[in-house]
């Protein structure tokens, strides 16, 4: 089963929309597997962001991640990665459909208050890097057998 990492960050976490982002996720019918809220280091968002090194923006980048704490999450379902950025919407809020979270809560690129893997690659290395020492949650949803057409247990979705 398909698993992504999601972050609401500071602005997310400062504006209360901690509830909101999850409450999309969940409806939509994904399953929560692991949460927590971390006030980041500057080397473990270096780590996390390592691809953008180099870029203009990335000193500030790391100044505002590093500004509050976040809330850390792991969602899993069927396409959850691909999806989870739907959900997510344009990197830039301006280029961000309404209905998404950003497209319906931010304007700058900057202060766009989530973050979503863009691969399953990135998803596990980015799940490593926040829960590794914790892991994610392993449990049953009765209500999977109403949300996937196939859910028989084991079955893989
Ligand atoms: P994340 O889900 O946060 O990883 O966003 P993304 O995958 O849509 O974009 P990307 O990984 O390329 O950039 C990571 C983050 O850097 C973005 O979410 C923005 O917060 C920030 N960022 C990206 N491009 C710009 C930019 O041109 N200017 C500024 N100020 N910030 C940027
Ligand atoms: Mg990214």
């Amino acid at each position: 089963t398909e698993q992504t990492y999601i972050m609401v960050k500071p602005d997310g976490v400062q504006r209360g929309l901690v509830g909101e982002i999850i409450k999309r996720f969940e409806t939509r019918g994904f399953q929560l597997v692991a949460l927590k809220m971390v006030h980041a280091s500057v080397e473990h968002l270096e780590e996390h962001y390592k691809d953008l090194k180099g870029k203009g923006f990335f000193p500030g980048l790391i100044k505002y991640m590093n500004s509050g704490p976040v809330v850390a999450m792991v969602w899993q379902g069927k396409d959850v990665v691909k999806q989870g950025r739907v959900l997510l919407g344009a990197t830039n809020p301006l280029a961000s459909a309404p209905g998404t979270i950003r497209g319906d809560f931010a304007i700058d690129v900057g202060r766009n208050i989530c973050h979503g893997s863009d691969s399953v690659e990135s998803a596990k290395a980015e799940i490593a890097l926040w829960f590794g020492q914790d892991g994610t949650i392993s449990y049953s949803r009765a209500v999977d057998a109403w949300i996937y057409e196939v859910s028989l247990a084991g079955q893989e979705r």
